[in-house]
């Protein structure tokens, strides 16, 4: 059935031996927008992301990526995504450029060099494709890391953590290709603990921690969830720290 949404998640339970990481996971994802899944370290996203990538299996709840569902379809969403983990997938050894046409041949591509030649040049890493990935910027390798992903041409892309580890410049860099990608019709799943990642890239923005989504919204919808009274004493518009550390406090009060 047709749906307007890329992604779509129904209660999902996952432990790890005794230790329950997801209570109950709700929430979708429209096609074409930016959607970032923010929690602390130890939150579950990767728990999350591993599960729509068909890498790890729920205990409990359903999802569909792409319309597939991933227990009964999982070669389906395999098709529909690319996966770009916390780890550089980058092979050091290699140039860039090899790294690229190494993708490209593993992925069947018709024209491995011609599509690397363009990811290269579509990131800025045209001077950069004869010298090894050792040799580049933490920017640069995840520049190069998003671009492999891209190959075989995937609706979906999966970015856990892009931006951990790199310093403020390359951070920056990433954050437009996020942009450009999303500008380009895809759909952009990224996971973040970074507060002000999610505010300047996500269309929505779904708040993980201790195992359910705890807020999901617009920016300026999650804005609104902070107390009126509390705005009135700050000068500028509560930044999502403020939000994040409100509603955790809540939910704190509550129990
Ligand atoms: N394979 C595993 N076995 C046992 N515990 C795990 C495993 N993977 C993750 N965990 C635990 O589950 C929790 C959530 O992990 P994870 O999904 O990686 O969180 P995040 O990506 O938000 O940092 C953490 O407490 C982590 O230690
Ligand atoms: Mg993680």
């Amino acid at each position: 059935m047709p749906t307007s949404h890329s992604i779509q998640v129904k209660g999902l339970h996952k432990s790890y031996k005794e230790h329950q990481v997801l209570k109950g996971v709700d929430f979708e994802v429209e096609k074409g927008s930016i959607f970032a899944l923010l929690g602390s370290n130890g939150a579950g996203k990767t728990t999350v992301v591993k599960i729509l990538t068909t890498l790890l299996k729920q205990d409990a709840g359903t999802a569909t990526v792409n319309g597939f569902d991933i227990a009964s379809k999982p070669d389906h969403v395999r098709q529909s995504i690319s996966l770009t983990g916390q780890f550089a997938a980058v092979d050091e050894i290699l140039t860039g450029r090899e790294n690229l046409v190494l993708i490209a041949k593993l992925r069947h591509l018709k024209q491995p060099r011609q599509a690397a030649d363009d990811l290269l040049k579509r990131f800025g890493l045209t001077d950069a494709a004869d010298r090894k990935a050792s040799s580049y910027s933490g920017g640069m390798r995840r520049r190069l890391d998003i671009a492999m992903s891209l190959l075989g041409n995937p609706d979906i892309i999966f970015l856990d953590e892009p931006t951990t580890g790199l310093d403020p410049e390359a951070r920056i860099e990433t954050w437009k290709i996020v942009k450009e990608l999303a500008e380009g019709g895809k759909t952009v799943f990224l996971t973040t603990q970074y507060l002000e990642e999610a505010e300047q890239l996500a269309d929505r923005i779904a708040i993980l921690h201790e195992g359910r989504i705890i807020a999901n919204g617009t920016l300026s919808e999650l804005k609104k969830l902070f107390p009126p009274a509390k705005v009135e004493y700050v000068e500028k518009q509560p930044s999502l720290e403020d939000i994040f550390l409100t509603i955790i406090g809540h939910k704190r009060g509550d129990q």
